[in-house]
């Protein structure tokens, strides 16, 4: 069973994972994700690759907690084991040559566009990196992100560090000024990647966002992920989860997302009750 290295709270709702999975590490890259089930019992829940140490076999997965899964999550100490990791899933992302390449990441958006962000530096663009979140307390990654970035650029919705307002706001500063944009990624919120999307569209610069449609099997299998991209039906899981963010039904991804919410706001209560509940009274209260 993986082991898991760490496991500490870096924000207020945000954990920081580190899990030995040498072989899922040799052959993962940026934009993949895995599926991690905590025990026998438990759910499977996809989380994106937060970062790879290659060296030494070890996974980065950085969680938010949202209900019963994350929060159990939260309950393993270092030196610990889940039950599986299973990975790496989706196809990884694009990494090429493209000039000025822009990277944007949106609260837990913020972890997987890190290794995005050095496959793209490494490739030999020029990186503007973009990260937001709702308040100061929430960004993380801040220094990974300005030790690789040409410009680097923190935003806040309340005014709390950074820019005073979103990411886009900065994106249409960058597109405003004339400079030539090769490519876009944007991963968080998915009102923050339909709002770049439809953003950089009138400029016509590619703009690429990962999709997080819920998943059960991660295969191709179940059909549980799919979305409408363009004309077409894509399965997140096998056929992404990098899409072409000027294609997606974002409103459609918002609506499949929320199907379910009744059923896990009583699942995550039926656990909060459950005899074996571990759960620190701090976590207990992060889950609405
Ligand atoms: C490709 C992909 C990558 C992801 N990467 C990350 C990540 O790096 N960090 C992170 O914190 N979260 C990530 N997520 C979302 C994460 O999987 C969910 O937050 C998690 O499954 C919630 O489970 P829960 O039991 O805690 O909450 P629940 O109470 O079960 O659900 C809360 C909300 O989480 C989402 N969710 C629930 N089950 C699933 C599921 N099986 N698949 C997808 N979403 C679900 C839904 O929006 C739901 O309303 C990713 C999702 C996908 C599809
Ligand atoms: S998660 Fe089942 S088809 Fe994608």
């Amino acid at each position: 069973m993986p082991k898991v290295l760490d496991n500490v709270q870096i924000g207020p709702q945000n954990w920081k994972m580190l899990v030995r999975v040498p072989k899922l590490v040799e052959k993962a890259r940026p934009g993949q994700f895995v599926i991690i089930r905590v025990n026998e019992a438990g759910e499977r829940v996809p989380m994106s690759i937060g970062g790879l140490d290659r060296e030494n076999g070890v996974l980065t997965v950085i969680y938010q907690v949202v209900g019963k899964t994350s929060a159990l999550m939260t309950t393993i100490p270092a030196g610990g084991e889940i039950l599986d990791c299973v990975g790496p899933l989706g196809l990884p992302t694009h990494v090429k040559k493209w000039g000025t390449a822009i990277v944007v990441g949106g609260g837990i958006g913020i972890a997987p566009i890190y290794p995005i962000a050095q496959a793209w530096k490494a490739a030999g663009n020029k990186l503007y990196t973009i990260i937001g979140a709702r308040s100061q307390n929430i960004l993380f990654y801040e220094n990974e992100h300005k030790a690789i970035a040409d410009k680097f650029y923190a935003c806040t919705d309340d005014g709390s560090y950074g820019h005073h307002g979103f990411v886009s706001d900065i994106l249409k500063q960058i597109l405003d000024s004339g400079e030539k944009v090769g490519m876009i990624m944007a991963i968080g919120p998915v009102i923050m990647m339909k709002v770049v999307a439809n953003l950089t569209k009138p400029y016509g610069v590619p703009t690429w966002v990962s999709l997080n449609p819920l998943m059960v099997d991660g295969t191709g299998m179940c059909g549980g992920c799919r979305v409408a991209v363009g004309d077409t039906t894509k399965f997140a899981c096998v056929d992404g989860p990098d899409f072409d963010g000027h294609l997606v039904d974002f409103d459609l991804l918002t609506k499949r997302l929320n199907a379910y919410k009744e059923q896990e706001k009583n699942s995550f209560h039926r656990f909060l009750e459950s005899p074996g509940c571990k759960l620190a009274d701090s976590v207990k209260t992060l889950v609405k």
